[in-house]
């Protein structure tokens, strides 16, 4: 359950890749709520059903470019920390690292060299320097919550070949994660860090999953059943479950978990 204090706190939630999938998700979650949204993506957030609101940032950047994000970055922090001055309520922060990419898919040797450096830039490196700037502005305030929840992928631990690099910048920002949460154990005013995975979710990564061939990705058939049967994770049900912990009294530091795990807890 979210707690009563988050419904009378105003939280600043940035999301990136926030305009399909499960960051415009995360975002719709708290479209009625009075917290201030940051959102990034490249291209426009689908607004049709939704419309303008109140307290909505959006911020487009391909967080590929690493001076793009950088700046990118410091512009929406400079906000935030601006609009922790107006409020007189308690405020918190919690930043979703949620841009991922999954190409390339296919065997090491049969990949393109810049395909490579996409992925690590926008799985890895980006969230990364995000997180890094964060620590740096938001450290010493002592606000009520304080959390990186980082989108991660079953595939940070298990095997799939044509996977290596999704595979590799997931266990990467894993690894990231943990280390920056042993850091925050001893501050005074510590973020709690934690990664999720959301399971096999339907929406367009999963649909560049089923375009490859059983050559490029020998387990291609999993996720076509999965598609077929039904089986694939709804995405607003995903981020409803995830908000509902990253805003909670569950949330752990440093902890590694999944949508079943929160599932399953219920
Ligand atoms: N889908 C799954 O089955 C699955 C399974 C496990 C884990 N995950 C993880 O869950 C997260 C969300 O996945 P999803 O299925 O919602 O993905 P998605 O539908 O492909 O959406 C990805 C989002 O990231 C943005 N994005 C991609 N490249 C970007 C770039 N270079 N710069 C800025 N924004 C960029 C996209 O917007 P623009 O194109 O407009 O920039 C979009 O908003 C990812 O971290 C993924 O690894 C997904």
């Amino acid at each position: 359950m979210i707690s009563m204090n988050s419904e009378i706190r105003k939280n600043h939630i940035f999301i990136t890749g926030a305009s399909r999938g499960l960051g415009w998700s995360l975002a719709k979650v708290r479209w009625p709520s009075r917290d201030s949204l940051y959102l990034l993506a490249r291209g426009a957030l689908p607004l049709e059903n939704h419309g303008e609101r109140k307290d909505t940032w959006f911020f487009p950047a391909d967080v590929q470019n690493i001076e793009q994000t950088l700046s990118t970055i410091n512009e929406i922090f400079s906000l935030i920390y601006k609009e922790f001055g107006k409020g007189r309520e308690q405020q918190g922060l919690i930043l979703f690292q949620n841009v991922g990419v999954v190409e390339p898919i296919g065997f090491v040797g049969q990949i393109f060299s810049e395909d490579i450096i996409r992925n690590l830039h926008v799985n890895l490196l980006a969230p990364m320097l995000i997180a890094n700037r964060a620590m740096a502005l938001f450290q010493d305030l002592a606000l009520p919550m304080k959390r990186v929840v980082f989108i991660s992928s079953g595939a940070a631990e298990s095997i799939y070949a044509g996977w290596s690099c999704y595979g590799a910048a997931k266990a990467g920002l894993n690894q990231f994660m943990k280390n920056m949460a042993k850091e925050q154990e001893g501050l005074p005013y510590p973020f709690s860090v934690a990664s999720i995975s959301p399971g096999a979710m339907s929406g367009r990564m999963q649909e560049q999953i089923r375009a490859v061939s059983e050559t490029e990705f020998p387990m291609r058939r999993k996720f076509v059943d999965l598609f077929r049967s039904g089986q694939l994770v709804d995405p607003d049900m995903a981020a409803q479950q995830i908000m509902q912990w990253s805003l909670g009294q569950d949330f752990v530091n440093g902890s590694v978990l999944s949508l079943r795990d929160l599932l399953m807890k219920g």
